[in-house]
């Protein structure tokens, strides 16, 4: 078993009958998908809404229960990954691009779990270029914007064309060096009109579960 599946397995150990889950995006929380799947089919009553149409459509192949936002109040336990966590569970997120619906269901979660493997612990946030997810109109001027608070942003492209999020915007991968104060940062690019969103998920996670490659399994919390 890789890491990352370890960490997964782990997190799925806490669910609970009855409680509504949010499911992650990305290559862990891929394995975490799996892993609920096989808690369902061992008879485990949960609801589950996701953060990406990836990973619904994921959940509802493999059997999963997924419902629509409009009938639940809020989510007793979201598992997602992460691109980087640093000492004090701050993260990076939005390698994948779902990070406003990531960060939604994160805000909305009572207790959100970030499964890792090690590559990703580090001890100051930045070295991931934090994406930001910004709206299509006029985003040139957007960019120029996030690029006057010290960065060198970069449209991200997929396939050769300008990747599009599931909500329809783009992503900058803003490489900012070592980020010293991811909450002020977090303010600042949040009053950019067009920003719609960053990959700074500061003080949301409340436990994050590491694999290693040995096979050992950590909590940080
Ligand atoms: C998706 O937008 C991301 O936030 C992912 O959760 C994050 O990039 C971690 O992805 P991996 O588990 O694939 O490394």
């Amino acid at each position: 078993m890789n890491a990352k599946q370890l960490a997964a397995e782990q997190a799925v150990t806490h669910l609970e009958h009855d409680m509504i889950v949010g499911l992650g995006t990305g290559t862990t929380a891929y394995h975490a998908i799996q892993g609920i799947a096989a808690r369902v089919k061992e008879g485990l009553r949960i609801r589950t809404v996701a953060s990406s149409k990836q990973s619904e459509e994921l959940a509802q192949q493999l059997g999963i229960p997924t419902v629509p936002f409009a009938s639940i109040d809020g989510i007793d336990l979201t598992i997602d990954g992460a691109d980087e966590v640093d000492e004090s569970l701050h993260l990076i997120k939005g390698g994948g691009g779902a990070l406003l619906r990531e960060k939604i269901l994160a805000s909305n979660s009572a207790k959100l779990i970030i499964i890792v493997d090690e590559s990703k612990l580090v001890r100051k946030l930045g070295q991931f270029p934090l994406p930001v997810e910004i709206t299509p109109f006029a985003y040139e001027l957007t960019m120029k914007q996030v690029r006057s608070l010290g960065c060198n942003p970069v449209l991200r492209v997929a396939e050769g064309k300008t990747f599009v999020t599931d909500n329809g915007n783009f992503i900058l991968d803003c490489a900012f060096g070592v980020i010293d104060h991811p909450a002020e940062l977090s303010v600042k690019l949040l009053a950019i009109p067009g920003v719609a969103e960053h990959g700074l998920f500061v003080n949301m996670a409340d436990t994050v579960i590491i694999g290693s490659s040995e096979g050992t399994v950590r909590y940080l919390q």
